[in-house]
């Protein structure tokens, strides 16, 4: 395990003194697992470690008890696609989708959101839709699914596999393709619509090999948003690994190129078929990759054991079939514990202004008990969203009220996250159920929106 000083303060935190047989006393991590789950060795830079999930499958004892121990960040295999959430138009169903995301959070682990917009998995109604009609309903998805889950989700793949494979570099015809080059982007600006809080993500396969035309088409489409200001956090590289399609030897320069255009970089699907010393070493090599970049904020893999991958045959996960851990987990988790630049604890959201600046602040100020608060803003002409980040102190805290006033004339039109005693003025926030408990030196986070300036806000935080 590497020293740093959060994994000694946390060693300390939740360790237990036990007596060896020689009888010296020695220093035992325990519920935290810092160095010994893939999880908590990831956190130690900053990052997650996830896998995808499937509802059918959280019944099985084995599977859950993996989930539950070695992984910090969750994604619904198939549950939040359009076909699940919205197999009739404007008829939405959640229920496999929260049984996810109430389980993951039940455990303190956060979630990616797969997928808002993407031509696969269509319900039968939109697969038959085309032009206006389906650019409105593709919005409305887009607009309701993002809404229903807002404040709850880390990251939401907003549009997948838009680009077409081969040398081109070209979009990938499809119905949702023929409404309009700017498909896109609309979903984009929904999204952030509906949750201003969850970073906005593209995502997509072959995108690994920084020379491959398909590649150098996302970058254009990232950059493109960044220079107009079209709203996106980050590039997911889905990272679906096989002979076929190997490894590349430039992965983290493609890494390191999307980040430096000024987005996060998460892995997002890594599945890598084979076994043994080879597959292990194929898993170190992407693991390191991201380590090494700054920001390449986490990496999910796409199953827990070899028999829950969509790829069972080519044995492409971490854990085999009864659920041991294989050497490409050891290799992984070595390459987790080797370190790597530390991810920024928070990396500031863009919301797009539609005219003027985007001017951010942040304010920090000790509170009286146990906590403190900032404020990160994104400001535009009329308009703001403001994110206000709570941390404890040195000891673990229960509840929090932070106070902040709003400058005059400016109104609250929605938050999440938070209740809130009013509108306008000096309005008091408190935690929600789940985010109210924060252990020793980590934080959450809520927001709000509002109409006019949001410029000047100092918070105090109190904890209970
Ligand atoms: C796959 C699931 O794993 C399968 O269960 C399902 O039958 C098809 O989709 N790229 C993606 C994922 O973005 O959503 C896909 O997941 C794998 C490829």
């Amino acid at each position: 395990m590497k020293l740093t000083s959060r994994s000694v303060l946390r060693a300390v935190l939740v360790s237990t003194l036990v007596t060896a047989t020689t009888g010296a006393a020695v220093l035992l991590a325990t519920s935290a697992n810092a160095g010994t789950t893939l999880g908590a060795s990831a956190a130690e830079s900053g990052r997650y470690f996830g896998t995808a999930v499937a509802a059918g499958r959280l019944g099985d004892s084995t599977y859950a008890g993996l989930l539950q121990r070695e992984f910090d960040m969750v994604t619904a295999e198939n549950e939040m696609k359009i076909d699940a959430t919205e197999p009739n138009q404007n008829q939405f169903t959640y229920g496999n989708a929260d049984r996810i995301v109430n389980l993951a959070r039940s455990q303190g682990k956060r979630v990616r959101g797969h997928t808002l917009a993407w031509h696969s998995q269509q319900p039968g109604w939109m697969q038959n839709m085309s032009g206006s009609a389906l650019r409105s309903a593709m919005l409305n998805h887009v607009t309701q699914v993002a809404t229903y889950y807002r404040g709850k989700i880390y990251a939401w793949d907003v549009v997948n596999e838009a680009f077409q494979d081969g040398s081109s570099g070209a979009r990938r015809d499809s119905n949702l393709q023929r409404t309009g080059n700017d498909w896109i982007e609309a979903a984009f600006r929904a999204a952030r619509a509906a949750d201003p809080g969850a970073k906005l993500c593209y995502n997509d396969y072959n995108t690994d090999d920084w020379t491959h035309a398909k590649t150098q088409a996302v970058y254009r489409l990232v950059q493109d948003f960044k220079q107009r200001g079209v709203p996106i956090d980050c590039v997911g590289l889905q990272s679906h690994f096989n002979s076929q399609s190997p490894v590349p030897g430039n992965y983290q320069t493609t890494l390191q190129n999307f980040a430096n255009l000024g987005v996060d970089v998460q892995i997002t699907e890594l599945d890598i078929e084979g076994s043994g010393t080879a597959q292990a070493q194929n898993y170190e090599r992407v693991v390191k990759a991201c380590m090494a970049v700054t920001r390449c904020t986490g990496i999910t893999v796409w199953g827990i054991r070899d028999t829950d991958s969509w790829r069972a045959s080519g044995t492409p996960l971490l854990f085999d079939g009864s659920g041991n851990k294989k050497a490409a987990y050891t290799s992984t988790l070595n390459a987790l514990n080797s370190g790597g630049p530390t991810v920024p604890t928070s990396t500031t959201t863009t919301t797009t202004p539609p005219t003027g600046p985007t001017t951010t602040t942040t304010t920090s100020v000790p509170g009286p008990g146990g906590c403190t608060a900032s404020v990160s803003l994104n400001s535009w002409t009329g308009g703001f969203t403001a994110t206000v980040k709570v941390t404890a102190g040195s000891s673990a805290i229960n509840g929090w009220t932070v106070t902040l006033t709003l400058p005059s004339g400016s109104t609250v039109t929605n938050a999440w996250n938070a209740d809130r005693s009013g509108n306008s003025g000096t309005i008091q926030w408190r935690n929600v159920s789940y985010n109210g408990r924060v252990a020793a030196g980590q934080s959450t986070e809520f927001g709000f929106q509002g109409n006019g300036v949001g410029t000047g806000m100092t918070p105090t935080c109190s904890a209970s």
